[in-house]
């Protein structure tokens, strides 16, 4: 088999990305290790922004998001038991952030692009990557994999590898070539999909000492929730009714009523800072998951993905185009200036929101003045604000 792009993963990376060569005539495939339904129900991140949102519309993508994703101009930041919104309608140029869950949109873009005819194998096994290291394209970089069991070998002039954190593409790179800067938070988040309508109108971040809280929703009927737990907090110490009655305390406000309802799902996730220099060696371009890690707290790690793989595209399209290498070469260069900015954010969030198990009352009384500062700042909180909904994209 022989493509131009080979791309390994169907996550949001793998596919944003084989979308966006498609329209421009750029042919590829997309290998993944798991089935079409297992990527399609995985629950995780659900906050798109606008910049996502905008993609989705530009690639024709968008009509389930108009009529069931919910638009969001701000959010609520809680602690001491008052709340404060973070407006961004006023606060960033009228821009806003989207809730549709991850699936939904993986949905949409596969369904799409298996319509259109172009290849997605799912369920392959021992995907592996090989002759990758130069980066001339007179030679073909390889992905190996198997299907039903059968070895199938498809050549390429570039690997694009959107596997994720746990993927096969970046431990493939020679080590000495990669500079890992890495970051675990002494914290984990316990999350639940439930059958409960939201108790307010936009998200709710909540500072409390006994952890940060997080309401969120996928839907006027379903409600996204979250804890502050221990990184290695067994799921099974955490009956409906304790994760419930933890949400009551850490959500509390004054005339403030969180609706509870049956637990359709739930997870404990871990919390990591990640980034891996370069995203590129020879013919391979990392993406993603696959290049950096960021907590979720803001919402970013889906978003950071789609940035990603529209910088390697414009950049791939560029080649094909003139020939030139000027804009593959500055991919990794190009993505990490902005990897920096969200991972700044992001470590910024949460370490403002949760508590951290070596902090004394100085820092606590330091995290409400923090909080105090941003929601009376109107230049701190336009700041928020602004990398909430989205940094623009440089390409
Ligand atoms: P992924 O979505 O991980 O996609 C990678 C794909 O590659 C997967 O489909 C995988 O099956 C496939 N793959 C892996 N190895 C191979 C192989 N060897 N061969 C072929 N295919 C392979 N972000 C938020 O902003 N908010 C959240 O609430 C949130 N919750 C999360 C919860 C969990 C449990 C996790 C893991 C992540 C969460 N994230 C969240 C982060 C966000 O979901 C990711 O940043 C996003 O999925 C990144 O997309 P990606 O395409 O780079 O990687
Ligand atoms: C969600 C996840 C986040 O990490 C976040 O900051 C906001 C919302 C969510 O899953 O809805």
């Amino acid at each position: 088999m022989r493509t131009q792009v080979g791309i390994v993963g169907a996550g949001p990376a793998g596919l944003f990305l084989s979308h966006l060569l498609q329209r421009e005539g750029i042919d590829s495939i997309i290998v993944e290790n798991r089935s079409r339904q297992y990527v399609e129900e995985r629950v995780r991140a659900g906050v798109l922004e606008q910049g996502t949102v905008d993609l989705m519309h530009r690639l024709g993508l968008g009509a389930r998001l108009d009529q069931i994703g919910l638009v969001h101009h701000g959010i609520y930041l809680r602690f001491n038991g008052s709340t404060h919104h973070i407006d961004f309608a006023d606060l960033a140029a009228g821009k806003g952030v989207t809730i549709y869950a991850q699936h939904e949109v993986v949905k949409d873009l596969t369904k799409a692009r298996l319509d259109s005819g172009a290849p997605i194998y799912f369920e392959v096994a021992n995907t592996s990557i090989h002759d990758f290291h130069g980066a001339s394209t007179t030679s073909h970089a390889k992905i190996r994999f198997e299907e039903n069991g059968d070895p199938r070998t498809l050549d390429c002039d570039f690997i694009a590898g959107c596997d994720g954190f746990h993927g096969i593409c970046r431990p493939s790179v020679p080590a000495a070539a990669l500079t890992v800067y890495d970051r675990e938070y002494p914290f984990g988040w316990l999350g639940i999909l439930a059958e409960a309508p939201p108790s307010s109108d936009e998200l709710i971040y909540a500072y409390h000492e006994r952890g940060f809280a997080l309401l969120s929703m996928r839907s006027p009927q379903i409600g996204r929730l979250y804890i502050q737990c221990k990184p290695d907090e067994d799921i099974a110490h955490w009956p409906d009714a304790k994760i419930w009655q933890e949400l009551q305390i850490r959500l509390a406000a004054d005339k403030f009523t969180l609706t509870e309802g049956p637990i359709l799902q739930k997870g404990i996730t871990g919390m990591r800072s990640f980034v891996v220099e370069p995203m590129q060696f020879g013919k391979v371009f990392l993406a993603g998951d696959a290049a950096h890690i960021v907590p979720p707290t803001g919402a970013k790690g889906l978003n950071l993905a789609v940035a990603d793989v529209q910088v390697l595209a414009h950049a791939l399209v560029d080649f094909y185009k003139s020939g030139h290498r000027r804009l593959l070469d500055a991919y990794s260069a190009t993505c990490l200036r902005r990897v920096w900015k969200v991972q700044r954010f992001s470590w910024w969030m949460t370490s403002m929101l949760h508590r951290f198990s070596h902090d004394n009352a100085f820092d606590h009384r330091r995290q409400l003045a923090e909080l105090d500062y941003v929601t009376g700042s109107r230049s701190a909180s336009q700041s928020l604000a602004e990398n909430y909904v989205g940094l623009p994209l440089d390409l």
